[in-house]
């Protein structure tokens, strides 16, 4: 089948690194006889009239051949993966993804695949979802659609359909990009899809992925646009209650649904976190392998969630408000600010973000050791006692600080300090 000529369209539309390198490989696949075909995300953004980034090559032949001649002839960044038949360009940012042409075995349900070489046709057989397994042969000047799993009616009936009913019980992480493209792309699972998802999650089949693997595909819903509705869609499958129990629920999430991602991801997985109990979440760390900014996020936003009603106190002087929150991560509060059930919390959050943090003494260290004050740890306590004065409203001007320090010297000298 013919469709519009997707390469020279892109070619038109960038001018940098991008045409070079693809019309480098194209002539150089063409020259050697190498069938080269554009495949999987990029193939299905263009049908869609989507934008198209990142451009994932299969090559039936040397793939790593093919990217070195690219990188040598443009100067381009060339990487290669012996081990697995793949190479990568890098050239003015841009980049372009070459594979050997392979099929593939799972050894076990959740293990990485065994691959072999092969043809295209084996490469379509072995990716995910139909909307994935379409190719455009782009090696000779006849550009060909290849879809022998009905992609192509997939993406206009906007349905996610796995090419068979072991996909998700060989490779579960296929659960989580189910949800990621029916929301991203505004699709809905197939019915039998749906139902090979629900088999394979009442088999908990995510048991046997590795934290690792799971988290990339949670990194990579935080970085969607709108990382709520996928989250919502995964919590109600009941695949993120088997990572921690408690993940079934998830009201912070469903609070920022149309917050988008992108000033800062590390904001839906607080909220992902929030209503967990401390030790569901430490479970959630050590399960998912985290790093430690993660971590530190996971951790600071269940402290905070416990802090809630003390933050709400009434009495809460602010100098008690910034020694609450010393040393939480900012991802944490900002989170909070958005989500939490107290709306006084809230306020006391954002204003400590607003303004509360940014007040401190206008003397520093020297003024205080030219005004008496002896070196060592009575200057760090001496700068403390101020910043909490001035947080209170007891001492507002340079003037009213250098009093302050003047009593507290008469009053009991560097020992009374602190
Ligand atoms: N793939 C798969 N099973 C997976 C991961 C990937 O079959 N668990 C296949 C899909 O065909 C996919 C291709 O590998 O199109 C590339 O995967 P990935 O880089 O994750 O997808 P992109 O197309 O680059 O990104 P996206 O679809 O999010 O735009």
């Amino acid at each position: 089948m013919r469709i519009p000529p997707l390469i020279d369209d892109m070619e038109r539309q960038d001018s940098g690194g991008l045409t070079a390198m693809l019309h480098t490989l194209r002539m150089c696949a063409a020259n050697h006889r190498i069938p080269l075909y554009l495949v999987g995300g990029p193939v299905r953004d263009v049908l869609m009239g989507l934008p198209v980034r990142d451009l994932d090559f299969v090559v039936e032949g040397d793939a790593p051949f093919l990217a070195r001649h690219v990188g040598s002839k443009l100067g381009g960044h060339v990487v290669v993966h012996h081990a697995f038949g793949t190479a990568s360009v890098t050239l003015d940012g841009d980049r372009i993804d070459l594979v050997t042409a392979r099929g593939e075995t799972y050894p076990h349900p959740g293990s990485l695949p065994k691959v072999n070489p092969g043809r295209i046709t084996d490469d379509l057989a072995r990716r995910d979802f139909s909307i994935n397994a379409m190719a455009v042969q782009v090696s000779d000047d006849r550009e060909r659609l290849l879809d022998p799993h009905g992609g192509l009616s997939d993406v206009t009936a906007g349905v996610v359909r796995a090419l068979h009913a072991g996909s998700f019980v060989d490779d579960p992480t296929r659960i989580f990009r189910a949800a990621r493209y029916e929301q991203r792309l505004g699709f809905s699972m197939e019915p039998e899809t749906s139902v090979w998802v629900g088999q394979a999650v009442a088999s908990c089949c995510v048991q046997s992925l590795t934290g690792d693997r799971v988290r990339h595909e949670i990194e990579r819903i935080l970085h969607e646009k709108y990382p709520g509705p996928p989250l919502m869609r995964l919590a109600g499958l009941g695949i993120l209650s088997q990572l921690t129990p408690g993940l079934d629920r998830l009201p912070a999430v469903e609070r920022l649904m149309g917050w988008p991602s992108q000033a800062d991801p590390m904001i839906y997985l607080a909220a992902l976190v929030y209503p967990l109990a401390g030790s569901r979440a430490e479970d959630l760390v050590q399960r998912l392998n985290m790093p430690n900014s993660w971590a530190r996020v996971v951790r600071d936003t269940v402290r905070l969630r416990e802090l809630e009603d003390e933050l709400s106190h009434p009495a809460l002087a602010n100098s008690g408000i910034i020694r609450m929150l010393r040393g939480i991560s900012e991802d944490a509060i900002r989170t909070l600010v958005l989500v939490s059930h107290s709306s006084v919390a809230a306020l006391v959050l954002q204003e400590y973000l607003d303004k509360l943090r940014h007040i401190g003494p206008e003397l520093n260290g020297l003024d205080l050791l030219a005004m008496g004050v002896s070196p060592g740890p009575c200057v760090g306590r001496m700068l403390r006692e101020l910043s909490d004065a001035k947080l209170d409203g007891s001492v507002e001007t340079i003037d009213d600080e250098k009093r302050f320090v003047r009593e507290a010297l008469v009053q009991g000298g560097d020992r009374q300090v602190g």
